[in-house]
């Protein structure tokens, strides 16, 4: 079944608390936590002191994506503070497979990423360490971009790369997620859908409810 994943860093931080709960209401099960640190990414978005604060009170699985170069550094800090499953990109690490070992170490589950001009083949070789492939449909770094049509086909690749290796894994998107691309990265192969903006912007239960209608919907039709 698809999950859709709310990146928080589209919320009202001055309410982070109360939106979190009322997600964690409305039946979502993962929060998609974004880290950016102003060096793989142009911005700087937040750290460990945000994810350990909201880790006090929700219980909702922690999907913390690092956009971040060698996050190797930081992986122990990360999961101390609350982190469910990790994901790297994999054009950030100088090893992604000593890093991958990092996140097994502290007992979350490892993901791997890719940007949009990073080819769905690179992530055959770690595809039977992770449980979840992260395909960027857009250029990380920034909430509210257009969704990139070019990312579809990576999606569909990554699915066949899982076949092929007998690998078990999530499929995520994340990047101009919304009612008009919904249908589309399901019919692809994703099933763990992040959305930022078409979340928290204007009133979080209907919308949420509303993408995961669309998703249901989208599912049923495979
Ligand atoms: C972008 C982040 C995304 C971002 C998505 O670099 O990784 O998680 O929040 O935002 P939307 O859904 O607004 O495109
Ligand atoms: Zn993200």
């Amino acid at each position: 079944m698809s999950e859709l994943c709310p990146s928080i860093l589209s919320a009202d931080f001055n309410r982070l608390g109360e939106q979190i709960h009322l997600l964690e209401n409305e039946g979502i099960k993962i929060l998609h936590i974004d880290v950016m640190d102003g060096d793989f990414v142009p911005s700087i978005s937040f750290g460990m002191p945000v994810i350990r604060s909201i880790r006090k009170e929700s219980g909702l699985f922690f999907d913390v994506h690092l956009m971040v170069r060698e996050p190797i550094r930081y992986i122990k800090e990360f999961a101390s503070c609350g982190a469910d499953s990790i994901t790297i990109h994999l054009e950030a690490c100088s090893s992604v497979a000593e890093t991958l070992q990092a996140i097994h170490e502290t007992g979350c589950e490892a993901g791997i990423s890719i940007k949009p001009a990073t080819p769905a083949d690179e992530v055959r070789p770690y595809i039977r360490d992770v449980s979840m492939v992260l395909v960027m449909t857009v250029e990380p770094g920034f909430g509210g971009q257009a969704y990139i049509d070019a990312c579809t086909e990576k999606i569909r690749r990554v699915r066949e790369i899982e076949k092929e290796e007998g690998a078990d894994i999530h499929v995520q998107v994340d990047g101009g997620i919304n009612d008009d691309t919904v249908e589309t990265v399901i019919k692809a192969g994703a099933d763990y859908l992040v959305a930022g903006s078409s979340v928290f912007k204007g009133d979080l239960k209907e919308n949420a409810c509303h993408l995961r209608k669309l998703m249901a919907d989208a599912e049923s039709a495979l």
